[in-house]
């Protein structure tokens, strides 16, 4: 199969035959790519159990149920349509339309720690290619048409990146973050088959996913104002586990307020309580700022000098990747307990995936060697003075704003406009909502975003008179602009 799918910059500019980015995205969009209602009405038939509430509860989630928003249908082709070409006049209409909502929809994201400046142009002539890279990376299976080679080179890079030399790593791309974490902590529970897996109540969701899939006893440990693991709770829980080794997930950026838990701190904890290496496995989940940190001089440093097992990272993340992956790193003695021979694919399945991806390898390589360690350097210090800038701007205005010292996540007062939450895609829990400062978001696309935001506040107050919350509770009394803390 041929695949005709052809790639351009994010932001419209590398669209050579078209009208400019800005006029299409000045267009209106139709319906069906508008940003839509996730729920229409509750059917009576639904209990509340059935019910889940997101955020602040304005969208209703039911369980059980598949609530339609919009669809675009499959339909028979008529038996004419070769001939007149309709079908493919129509399709052509709707690839473009959709095409124009991309264009807005990128252009207003802030929300997601997703770097949306790229230009991949120069790959556009491998998409018609099927590209796997099932098996093990190191072990090339019968199937010619993959990018092993890539992998490898990126593994490479990630593995120095890590302070692991090539004979002593092995990893893999991902197709996720999550995939990286389902791996961690499956190599753990492979190296400690009786651990218990400790990690902190604002872990990612995806690794109680791997504790409910791999029926491990799981231990939730408290969390600072920061969203760092609390190390004096984490000694605690220890101490009531001591006859059972330790699995740890450490959290390189937090999902929400994007807090780095203290790497050291939690192996000294460890050391402490009496667990010595041969009784601890650390998993780093690095997925959002696994490659930033590397750059920041006050970080503490993830690398494999450390005892630690594992290192993921999410790949569309701040590397800037168009499509989901991640990468994996993990010492290479601990990957032969999940290894098994595969005859018909002449490879080793030690991944949790089995077809791999093998476009993204392609792209992480490319980028790699364009900007090299020195272009990701400049660009973290461009997100963390960008997230300053935004922290500033936000406090200055009178609106509660907390940024961790480490991260380009700034997290502030929940707007209370599910449109304008929408409108500028951001992730909100409870009372607070959260920008992630990535390397597309401009000074100029922060003016935009909290002018917009000081303008349209007054509106969601009784007559337009602001009473600030009090989100003490989420980001700490100093960072608090309520009438009782009014720190800021
Ligand atoms: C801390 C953390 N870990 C893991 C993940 C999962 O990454 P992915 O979306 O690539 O699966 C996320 C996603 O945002 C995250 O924030």
């Amino acid at each position: 199969m041929v695949c005709t799918v052809q790639i351009s910059s994010s932001n419209g500019n590398a669209n050579p035959n078209k009208g400019s980015a800005a006029a299409l995205a000045a267009e209106p969009i139709p319906e069906e790519f508008s940003p839509v209602e996730i729920c229409g009405p509750l059917s009576p038939d639904v209990t509340a159990d059935e019910k889940l509430r997101s955020g602040n509860g304005e969208k209703e989630i039911v369980l059980g149920k598949n609530v339609r928003s919009s669809c675009l249908a499959i339909t028979e082709p008529e038996a004419d349509d070769e001939v007149t070409g309709e079908r493919e006049a129509y399709m052509a209409s709707v690839l473009a339309k959709y095409r124009r909502s991309l264009i807005e929809r990128t252009k207003h994201h802030l929300g997601y720690p997703y770097n949306l400046d790229f230009d991949y142009g120069a790959l556009a002539q491998l998409q018609m290619f099927s590209i796997n890279n099932l098996g093990d990376p190191f072990i090339e299976s019968n199937y010619g048409v993959h990018s092993r080679q890539f992998e490898v080179g990126v593994l490479d890079w990630f593995a120095r990146l890590w302070e692991l030399e090539k004979h002593e790593y092995w990893g893999y791309i991902t197709n996720c973050g999550t995939e990286g974490n389902l791996h961690g902590v499956l190599v753990g529970r492979e190296v400690l088959p009786d651990g218990v897996l400790y990690a902190s109540r604002e872990t990612h969701y995806s690794i109680f996913k791997a504790a409910r899939m791999y029926r491990m006893e799981l231990v939730k440990v408290d969390t600072l104002i920061s969203g760092e693991i609390d190390c004096a709770d984490f000694k605690q829980r220890l101490l009531q586990n001591k006859d059972k080794p330790a699995i740890v997930n450490v959290n390189i950026g937090t999902t929400v307020k994007g807090a780095i838990d203290d790497l050291d701190m939690v192996i000294q904890t460890l050391e402490e309580t009496g667990f010595t290496q041969d009784r601890f496995y650390i998993h780093c989940d690095g997925a959002l700022f696994g490659l930033m940190m590397p750059f920041v001089k006050r970080a503490p440093k993830v690398t494999f000098k450390k005892p630690i097992g594992s290192v993921s990272v999410s790949g569309h993340k701040f590397v800037g990747c168009p499509m989901p992956c991640g990468v994996q790193i993990t010492r290479i003695e601990h990957i032969n307990a999940l290894s098994r021979n595969v005859e018909y694919l002449a490879s080793v399945d030690a991944t949790i995936m089995g077809s791999r991806n093998g476009h993204a390898p392609i792209f992480l390589w490319y980028t790699l060697n364009r900007k090299g360690y020195r272009g990701f350097q400049k660009e973290v210090q461009k997100c963390l003075r960008n997230a300053h800038y935004l922290k500033g701007c936000l406090q200055s205005a009178g609106i509660s704003a907390m940024l961790n010292e480490l991260s380009s996540t700034v997290v502030f007062e929940r707007p209370q406009d599910e449109t304008f939450v929408r409108k500028w895609q951001l992730a909100c829990q409870g009372n607070i909502a959260h920008v992630v400062v990535m390397p597309n978001v401009t000074i100029e696309k922060l003016d935009y975003f909290v002018n917009e935001l000081i303008e349209n506040r007054p509106g969601w107050f009784p007559d337009g008179n602001v009473v600030t919350p009090c989100i003490s509770n989420d980001i700490g009394e100093g960072n608090c602009a309520c009438l009782n803390h009014n720190r800021v």
